[in-house]
């Protein structure tokens, strides 16, 4: 393979300070090249005892955040909720889960986080209320006014009894729930793109704009830097809600997703953002199914950045992960907004476990990824060498990052949970068919030898999911003792790529041999070998950074180094 440039926005890009811009407008657009830890708050660390993971548990454990090196954390929705989706199901936007802790505790958390260098990102959830939100009980009580901020129409055929549409849900079934009137009959049809409990808004109604632009501010105010969007692209509708005639949501235009109408709402917030000092930013979950519309969403006058999802499926192959970076790379040029990186996230099946198993030829999925539970044993040493080599590669990559709880200790998805202990819809809604997500969300070990782990204190309740035994060795503190330690890996990775990967240099592909990777960054080089064989290293160059520990000249199968120029000064660490 040849060598070829991709440029990548530059670390200030839109940003770059004009002459005479004030000092402190670089300093503004941290987000560019940042690392982001994803707080999944019901499995970080549980302050009271209950069994579920809450505010006070996360700021108690700030310490190993902040000792991390990661520049930001993003929390999971912690609102009051039913919690029939984790919290993706928000009764009310302006308040903390009695759970979770209180608004003081959500005020000192970001306080403390700002003290140790962390921004704070929030999760909004635009798209959906939770059934349990007082519009929708109001909407259900026949009040007009809240009827207007959901999707309610009659249905269609003889008595109203079929959905108005064909859409489906993404938990599987129709997306359409039938109500009944105030006389007990059956009456109209309300949209839920996921859950029943979580009925999709009408963003063509004034007072739902209205309403979130004052739910931004109310956690502007208080200090937090940002929002995770969920389902980004799902908030506007196709007028007339027409039939989707079988296309699929992932892959093809579909009336449910990605509407041009969603700009105008970004644009609304972006404003909100700006008027803030700092600015606050957004992340965007956009799973468009058309990916040359994802620029649109961050146009100078939107969002701020976008998850790039390919990694979270690809095959760990040298040609599909290439093809992964390059799309992500021009993407980026293209819009002006660096990448988001992300190799996880709550909703995926953990890296460690997709690469433990047989690879697809380009990508897989969650679903044919869980199906395969059971039937191939997982060589789980494995999948955790080549875990740590793609992170080794992700942190070299031009643009911003995103790690998930549990990732930096090299924890597997728990494939073994018992069906009675599941939670997630998606467990529930297919029958029992698919285990669903709980697996990847399981409370975090940090010490100790036997469950919880560290995660709650003595002499709490069950944690809400089981952990696994065999997770001793995967606590936070026995890795910390061990300096080959996958927790001590990230550590130098997330100190080491700010001094040699976050420069405004373009990414540019070196010759490798077969099933090798190799780019470099400004001074420094990334090289990646997805096997089968041995590779020499180039001579002049030495290993700052190694996935797996004693590599030298030899590069391994299933390993990433990052090197400098042989007589370069050691990096600090
Ligand atoms: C997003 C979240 C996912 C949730 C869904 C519905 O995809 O990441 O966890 O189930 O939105 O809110």
């Amino acid at each position: 393979m040849g060598p070829m440039t991709v440029t990548a926005p530059s670390s200030s890009g839109t940003l770059r300070p004009a002459p005479g811009a004030p000092a402190d407008d670089r300093q503004r657009a941290w987000w560019r090249t940042a690392v982001i830890y994803q707080v999944f708050l019901r499995s970080f660390a549980d302050g009271n005892g209950d069994g579920v993971g809450d505010v006070p548990g996360l700021r108690s454990r700030l310490g190993h955040l902040a000792a991390l090196g990661v520049d930001a954390v993003w929390v999971n929705p912690w609102y009051p909720s039913p919690m029939v989706d984790v919290g993706y199901d928000v009764a009310d936007y302006r308040d903390v889960d009695p759970r979770f802790g209180t608004l003081a505790d959500a005020e000192a958390l970001v306080a403390e986080a700002h003290a140790l260098g962390l921004r704070v990102l929030l999760d909004i959830v635009p798209n959906h209320t939770s059934s349990a939100h007082p519009w929708f009980r109001a909407a259900l009580a026949g009040d007009p006014a809240a009827r207007a901020r959901y999707l309610f129409r009659p249905g269609r055929g003889p008595g109203g009894d079929l959905p108005p549409n064909d859409w489906e849900s993404c938990f599987r079934g129709p997306a359409w729930t039938r109500t009944v009137d105030a006389d007990g009959r059956p009456g109209e049809w309300y949209l839920h793109m996921f859950a029943p409990e979580q009925p999709d808004l009408d963003w063509t109604s004034p007072e739902v704009r209205a309403e979130f632009e004052d739910v931004l501010r109310f956690w502007f105010d208080r200090g937090v830097d940002g929002f995770r969007v969920d389902v980004a692209h799902g908030l506007v509708k196709a007028p007339g809600l027409p039939d989707a005639r079988g296309a699929d949501r992932r892959t093809e235009p579909h009336p449910g997703w990605d509407q041009d109408g969603v700009h105008e709402v970004y644009r609304q917030w972006r404003a909100v953002a700006d008027a803030y000092d700092p600015p606050r930013v957004f992340v965007a979950e956009a799973w468009v199914p058309r990916p040359e519309r994802l620029p649109l969403y961050l146009r100078p006058d939107e969002l701020h950045t976008a998850f790039e999802f390919d990694p979270l499926h690809v095959a760990w192959r040298p040609g599909p992960w290439r093809r992964v970076v390059e799309r992500g790379l021009a993407a980026a040029a293209a819009s002006g907004a660096p990448s988001a990186w992300a190799l996880t996230n709550h909703d995926v099946v953990r890296q460690v476990t997709r690469y433990a198993r047989s690879q697809p030829p380009e990508k897989g999925s969650n679903e044919a990824e869980r199906a395969r539970w059971g039937t191939e044993a997982p060589d789980l040493e494995l999948g955790r060498w080549r875990a740590r080599a793609a992170a080794t590669m992700t942190m070299a990559l031009p643009g911003a990052a995103y790690l998930y709880s549990g990732e930096e200790l090299g924890l597997q998805e728990v494939e073994d949970i018992p069906d009675a202990r599941r939670l997630d819809p998606i467990h529930t809604r297919s029958g029992g068919t698919d285990p669903g997500r709980d697996g990847s969300r399981v409370p975090l070990p940090w010490s100790g030898t036997e469950p919880p782990y560290g995660f709650s204190p003595p002499g709490s309740a069950p944690t809400w999911l089981p952990q696994p035994s065999g997770w001793a060795g995967l606590t936070a503190a026995a890795q910390e003792a061990d300096p080959g330690s996958t927790l001590r890996l990230y550590r130098t990775l997330l100190a080491r790529r700010r001094q040699l990967m976050t420069g405004p240099e373009p990414l540019e592909w070196l010759s490798a041999p077969e099933g090798v990777l190799a780019f470099a960054r400004g001074a420094a080089q990334c090289w990646v070998s997805f096997g089968p064989d041995d590779v020499a290293l180039p001579e002049g160059w030495r290993v700052v950074v190694s996935s797996r520990p004693g590599v030298d000249a030899v590069l391994p199968p299933d390993t990433a180094v990052w090197l400098v120029p042989v007589g370069a000064p050691e990096p600090a660490a």
